[in-house]
């Protein structure tokens, strides 16, 4: 039969789970088994509507379901936010770079991460808890608008019961009284972590100010260029390096990326817009 790198297999959307005022997660159930390396985006698309890249957030070793935690931007988004469950959605891919998770082995890992940039990262934290005796420490430091805007507040509560693993959270703003960890931009937290410089690397995602201004601060705290990974997002179209929609300097963010180091792109005179 005609194979086409742009055909989607149908997967029904089987729940849909509020995170906050403008983020759900949706759990899709693909036709058949799908597979995918934790950082790898898919595009998802609602039949005779349209396509949008996004990256999964669950665990890569989870192949009967794979979710999607999006954030309501526009159009496709905001008619995906308006299903209930039961409809039959359409993904193709995965494609891009995921994480290079074996190059963490024995290694602190800090993932650095903000609003829905905790997509991915929690598809790659759900990776490291798996094999955490393969990591010397694994660090998230998440930071979020308000209490309200947290992401994951369930699964939060289950991962802060694992030993190995260090969690720090802030807010920008909250009342007195609603938050009792950090209140300040999430790249303060920073601050409060001690790691190991000559056996450390940081996974970053969020939003482009964050990326930027997260990237300079672990750059400050002695950070080097390829220790740092970034989930970069961007204009997309194919998916699959043919139309140049995502091209960043000599880079294609669909299939050199989604995933760089900060040397891939410290030569982009600003590539978090
Ligand atoms: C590799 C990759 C991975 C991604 N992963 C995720 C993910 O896991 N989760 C996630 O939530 N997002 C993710 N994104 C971003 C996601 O793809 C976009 O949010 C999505 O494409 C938006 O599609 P849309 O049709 O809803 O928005 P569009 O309609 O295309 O709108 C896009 C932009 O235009 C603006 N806009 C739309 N309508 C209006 C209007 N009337 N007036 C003014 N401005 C307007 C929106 O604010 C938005 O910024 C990812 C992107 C990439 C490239
Ligand atoms: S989206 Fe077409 S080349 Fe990347």
């Amino acid at each position: 039969m005609f194979w086409s790198p742009y055909k989607s297999i149908p997967a029904k959307l089987e729940k849909v789970i509020d995170e906050t005022s403008n983020i759900k997660t949706f759990v899709l159930r693909p036709e058949s088994k799908f597979r995918f390396a934790t950082g790898q985006f898919i595009e998802l698309s609602i039949p005779g509507v349209g396509e949008a890249p996004f990256t999964p957030s669950s665990s890569p070793y989870e192949t009967d379901t794979i979710d999607v935690t999006i954030m309501k931007a526009g159009n496709l988004t905001g008619q995906l936010h308006a299903l209930k469950g039961g409809e039959t959605l359409g993904i193709r891919g995965p494609y891009g770079t995921g994480y290079p998770i074996e190059k963490f082995y024995g290694k602190e890992v800090l993932i650095l991460g903000g609003g829905v940039g905790m997509a991915p990262l929690r598809s790659l934290l759900l990776t490291l808890i798996a094999q955490k005796e393969k990591f010397k420490r694994i660090i998230l430091c998440y930071g979020s608008k308000s209490p309200e805007d947290v992401v994951y507040k369930h699964q939060f509560t289950e991962w802060q019961k694992i030993k190995e693993l260090e969690i720090m959270r802030s807010v920008d703003k909250c009342p007195i009284g609603q938050w009792d960890e950090t209140v300040g931009l999430v790249t303060c937290l920073l601050d409060q972590v001690k790691v190991d410089l000559k056996n450390t690397v940081s996974i970053v995602c969020g939003p482009p100010i964050m990326m930027k201004f997260g990237s300079r601060k672990l750059l400050d705290i002695g950070y080097t260029h390829s220790n740092i990974y970034l989930s970069m997002e961007g204009n997309m179209s194919c998916g699959i390096g043919k139309c140049g929609h995502c091209q960043i300097g000599h880079n294609f963010i669909c299939k050199d990326g989604p995933v760089f180091t900060y040397e891939q792109l410290k030569h982009i005179p600003d590539p978090f817009i």
